[in-house]
Protein backbone atom coordinates (compact mmCIF):
# COMPACT_ATOMS: atom_id res chain seq x y z
CA UNK A 1 0.00 0.00 0.00
CA UNK A 2 1.23 3.30 -0.82
CA UNK A 3 0.71 6.33 1.34
CA UNK A 4 0.25 9.46 0.02
CA UNK A 5 0.45 12.18 2.63
CA UNK A 6 -1.82 15.64 1.97
CA UNK A 7 -0.04 18.79 3.12
CA UNK A 8 -4.02 20.05 3.50
CA UNK A 9 -3.70 18.93 7.17
CA UNK A 10 0.29 20.14 7.34
CA UNK A 11 1.32 23.36 8.69
CA UNK A 12 1.29 25.79 6.05
CA UNK A 13 3.72 28.32 7.14
CA UNK A 14 6.13 25.21 7.00
CA UNK A 15 5.21 23.77 4.20
CA UNK A 16 8.93 22.92 2.36
CA UNK A 17 9.44 21.56 5.89
CA UNK A 18 6.53 19.40 6.39
CA UNK A 19 6.78 18.10 3.14
CA UNK A 20 10.51 17.06 3.61
CA UNK A 21 9.63 15.72 7.01
CA UNK A 22 7.09 13.10 5.92
CA UNK A 23 9.25 12.17 3.37
CA UNK A 24 12.18 11.12 5.59
CA UNK A 25 9.38 9.83 7.29
CA UNK A 26 8.25 7.06 4.56
CA UNK A 27 4.91 9.17 2.48
CA UNK A 28 5.68 7.31 -0.66
CA UNK A 29 3.84 10.22 -2.74
CA UNK A 30 2.71 13.81 -1.82
CA UNK A 31 -0.46 14.61 -2.10
CA UNK A 32 -1.76 17.73 -3.17
CA UNK A 33 -5.13 19.40 -2.85
CA UNK A 34 -5.89 22.17 -5.14
CA UNK A 35 -9.79 23.65 -4.27
CA UNK A 36 -10.67 26.80 -6.39
CA UNK A 37 -14.37 27.57 -3.81
CA UNK A 38 -16.14 26.99 -6.57
CA UNK A 39 -16.15 23.10 -7.03
CA UNK A 40 -15.95 22.88 -3.68
CA UNK A 41 -16.80 24.94 -0.34
CA UNK A 42 -13.15 25.75 0.21
CA UNK A 43 -10.20 27.20 -1.44
CA UNK A 44 -6.55 26.24 -0.60
CA UNK A 45 -3.51 27.29 -2.78
CA UNK A 46 -2.71 27.33 -6.37
CA UNK A 47 0.24 26.18 -9.13
CA UNK A 48 2.70 28.88 -7.29
CA UNK A 49 2.98 27.15 -4.43
CA UNK A 50 3.20 23.72 -5.88
CA UNK A 51 6.33 25.29 -7.74
CA UNK A 52 7.76 26.57 -4.50
CA UNK A 53 7.40 23.32 -2.79
CA UNK A 54 8.86 21.33 -5.44
CA UNK A 55 12.20 22.21 -4.88
CA UNK A 56 12.56 20.28 -1.14
CA UNK A 57 11.33 16.79 -2.40
CA UNK A 58 11.76 14.16 -5.25
CA UNK A 59 9.02 12.51 -4.28
CA UNK A 60 5.64 11.92 -6.76
CA UNK A 61 3.38 14.91 -6.50
CA UNK A 62 -0.35 14.18 -6.35
CA UNK A 63 -1.89 16.81 -7.66
CA UNK A 64 -5.95 16.63 -6.74
CA UNK A 65 -7.36 19.27 -8.61
CA UNK A 66 -11.18 20.51 -7.04
CA UNK A 67 -11.95 22.67 -9.59
CA UNK A 68 -14.71 23.36 -11.79
CA UNK A 69 -12.61 24.26 -15.10
CA UNK A 70 -9.12 21.89 -14.36
CA UNK A 71 -8.27 22.03 -17.91
CA UNK A 72 -7.47 25.74 -17.81
CA UNK A 73 -4.86 25.13 -15.39
CA UNK A 74 -3.49 22.06 -16.49
CA UNK A 75 -0.45 24.14 -18.21
CA UNK A 76 0.29 25.74 -14.89
CA UNK A 77 0.52 22.95 -12.71
CA UNK A 78 2.66 20.79 -15.53
CA UNK A 79 5.10 23.63 -15.14
CA UNK A 80 4.73 23.49 -11.29
CA UNK A 81 6.03 19.83 -11.52
CA UNK A 82 3.13 18.20 -11.31
CA UNK A 83 3.79 13.92 -11.95
CA UNK A 84 0.46 12.76 -11.57
CA UNK A 85 -2.61 15.41 -12.05
CA UNK A 86 -6.53 13.98 -10.85
CA UNK A 87 -9.31 16.01 -11.80
CA UNK A 88 -13.44 15.08 -11.09
CA UNK A 89 -15.67 13.86 -13.40
CA UNK A 90 -18.21 16.06 -12.15
CA UNK A 91 -16.28 19.23 -13.15
CA UNK A 92 -16.80 21.17 -16.46
CA UNK A 93 -14.15 20.35 -18.54
CA UNK A 94 -13.96 17.46 -21.34
CA UNK A 95 -12.31 14.70 -19.35
CA UNK A 96 -11.33 13.80 -23.25
CA UNK A 97 -8.99 16.86 -23.76
CA UNK A 98 -8.21 17.38 -20.48
CA UNK A 99 -6.60 13.50 -20.09
CA UNK A 100 -4.52 14.40 -23.68
CA UNK A 101 -3.50 17.70 -22.13
CA UNK A 102 -1.84 16.29 -18.95
CA UNK A 103 -0.31 13.21 -20.92
CA UNK A 104 0.50 15.50 -23.85
CA UNK A 105 2.48 17.08 -21.12
CA UNK A 106 4.46 14.40 -19.75
CA UNK A 107 2.18 13.86 -16.22
CA UNK A 108 0.32 10.96 -15.73
CA UNK A 109 -3.56 11.07 -15.63
CA UNK A 110 -6.34 10.10 -12.95
CA UNK A 111 -9.85 10.90 -13.03
CA UNK A 112 -11.79 11.07 -9.45
CA UNK A 113 -15.38 10.52 -8.30
CA UNK A 114 -17.56 12.07 -5.46
CA UNK A 115 -19.22 9.99 -2.97
CA UNK A 116 -22.27 10.78 -4.75
CA UNK A 117 -21.37 9.96 -8.49
CA UNK A 118 -21.33 5.99 -9.93
CA UNK A 119 -18.18 4.59 -10.80
CA UNK A 120 -19.52 3.92 -14.14
CA UNK A 121 -19.16 7.43 -15.05
CA UNK A 122 -15.35 7.15 -15.34
CA UNK A 123 -15.19 3.44 -17.72
CA UNK A 124 -14.99 5.49 -21.32
CA UNK A 125 -12.07 7.14 -20.10
CA UNK A 126 -10.44 3.90 -18.39
CA UNK A 127 -7.84 3.46 -21.66
CA UNK A 128 -6.21 6.35 -21.16
CA UNK A 129 -5.47 6.58 -17.70
CA UNK A 130 -3.48 5.77 -14.96
CA UNK A 131 -5.03 5.90 -11.95
CA UNK A 132 -8.89 6.70 -10.54
CA UNK A 133 -8.95 8.54 -7.25
CA UNK A 134 -12.45 7.30 -5.53
CA UNK A 135 -13.13 10.01 -2.59
CA UNK A 136 -14.29 8.21 0.47
CA UNK A 137 -15.49 11.91 1.94
CA UNK A 138 -17.13 14.62 0.17
CA UNK A 139 -14.25 17.04 -0.93
CA UNK A 140 -13.62 20.27 0.45
CA UNK A 141 -12.06 19.71 3.56
CA UNK A 142 -10.08 17.19 5.69
CA UNK A 143 -10.52 15.33 8.98
CA UNK A 144 -14.09 14.01 8.01
CA UNK A 145 -15.00 10.42 8.73
CA UNK A 146 -14.25 7.61 5.91
CA UNK A 147 -17.15 6.06 3.67
CA UNK A 148 -16.59 2.46 3.77
CA UNK A 149 -19.74 2.04 1.26
CA UNK A 150 -17.34 3.16 -1.31
CA UNK A 151 -15.55 0.14 -1.45
CA UNK A 152 -17.64 -1.66 -4.34
CA UNK A 153 -16.54 1.34 -6.53
CA UNK A 154 -12.98 0.12 -5.76
CA UNK A 155 -13.36 -3.28 -6.05
CA UNK A 156 -15.52 -2.84 -9.66
CA UNK A 157 -12.76 -0.94 -10.82
CA UNK A 158 -10.29 -3.73 -10.07
CA UNK A 159 -12.12 -6.41 -11.39
CA UNK A 160 -12.66 -4.23 -14.58
CA UNK A 161 -9.25 -3.17 -14.90
CA UNK A 162 -6.82 -5.13 -12.88
CA UNK A 163 -3.63 -2.88 -14.07
CA UNK A 164 -5.10 0.51 -13.25
CA UNK A 165 -4.19 2.29 -10.15
CA UNK A 166 -7.08 2.72 -7.65
CA UNK A 167 -6.58 5.73 -5.03
CA UNK A 168 -9.06 6.93 -1.84
CA UNK A 169 -8.76 9.82 -0.05
CA UNK A 170 -10.72 10.98 2.81
CA UNK A 171 -10.74 9.78 6.37
CA UNK A 172 -7.79 7.08 5.94
CA UNK A 173 -6.13 5.71 8.92
CA UNK A 174 -5.39 2.81 11.16
CA UNK A 175 -8.42 2.08 11.55
CA UNK A 176 -9.80 2.16 8.19
CA UNK A 177 -7.01 1.02 6.05
CA UNK A 178 -7.94 -2.31 6.36
CA UNK A 179 -10.97 -2.15 4.76
CA UNK A 180 -9.32 -0.21 2.00
CA UNK A 181 -6.74 -2.84 1.43
CA UNK A 182 -9.08 -5.45 1.46
CA UNK A 183 -10.99 -3.50 -1.72
CA UNK A 184 -7.97 -3.24 -3.50
CA UNK A 185 -6.76 0.21 -2.78
CA UNK A 186 -3.04 0.87 -4.44
CA UNK A 187 -2.53 4.26 -2.41
CA UNK A 188 -4.28 5.84 0.69
CA UNK A 189 -4.20 9.49 0.63
CA UNK A 190 -3.83 10.31 4.39
CA UNK A 191 -3.56 14.02 5.90
CA UNK A 192 -4.61 14.32 9.58
CA UNK A 193 -3.51 10.67 10.72
CA UNK A 194 0.18 11.38 9.32
CA UNK A 195 0.37 15.37 9.44
CA UNK A 196 -1.57 16.14 12.88
CA UNK A 197 0.25 12.44 14.72
CA UNK A 198 3.36 13.66 16.78
CA UNK A 199 5.40 10.82 14.73
CA UNK A 200 4.58 10.95 10.93
CA UNK A 201 7.64 7.53 10.70
CA UNK A 202 5.37 5.88 12.42
CA UNK A 203 2.11 6.83 11.82
CA UNK A 204 3.17 5.95 8.12
CA UNK A 205 4.48 2.41 9.39
CA UNK A 206 1.06 1.49 11.21
CA UNK A 207 -0.64 2.54 8.19
CA UNK A 208 1.45 0.13 6.51
CA UNK A 209 1.12 -2.86 8.77
CA UNK A 210 -2.63 -2.31 9.26
CA UNK A 211 -2.74 -2.14 5.33
CA UNK A 212 -0.73 -5.78 5.71
CA UNK A 213 -2.57 -7.10 7.90
CA UNK A 214 -5.94 -7.03 6.77
CA UNK A 215 -4.73 -8.74 3.80
CA UNK A 216 -3.25 -11.72 5.43
C1 LIG B 1 -10.55 16.31 0.83
C2 LIG B 1 -9.13 16.16 0.33
C3 LIG B 1 -8.33 15.18 1.11
C4 LIG B 1 -8.09 15.50 2.56
C5 LIG B 1 -7.99 14.21 3.32
O1 LIG B 1 -11.25 17.07 -0.09
O2 LIG B 1 -9.15 15.75 -1.01
O3 LIG B 1 -7.09 14.94 0.44
O4 LIG B 1 -6.93 16.24 2.78
O5 LIG B 1 -7.87 14.50 4.67
P1 LIG B 1 -8.02 13.42 5.80
O6 LIG B 1 -6.98 12.36 5.56
O7 LIG B 1 -7.77 14.19 7.03
O8 LIG B 1 -9.41 12.87 5.72
ZN1 LIG C 1 -7.31 15.02 -2.04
Amino acid sequence: MLIAPSVLASDFSQLGNEVKRVAAAGADWIHLDIMDGHFVPNITFGAPVVASIRNHTDKLFDVHLMLDEPLRYVPDFLKAGADLITFHIESQSDPKKTIAAIREGGAKAALSVKPGTPVEAVYPFLDDLYMVLVMTVEPGFGGQAFMEDMMPKVEALKKRKPQLMVEVDGGIGVQTIGVAARAGVDVCVAGTSVFRSPDAQQAIAELKAAAQNALR
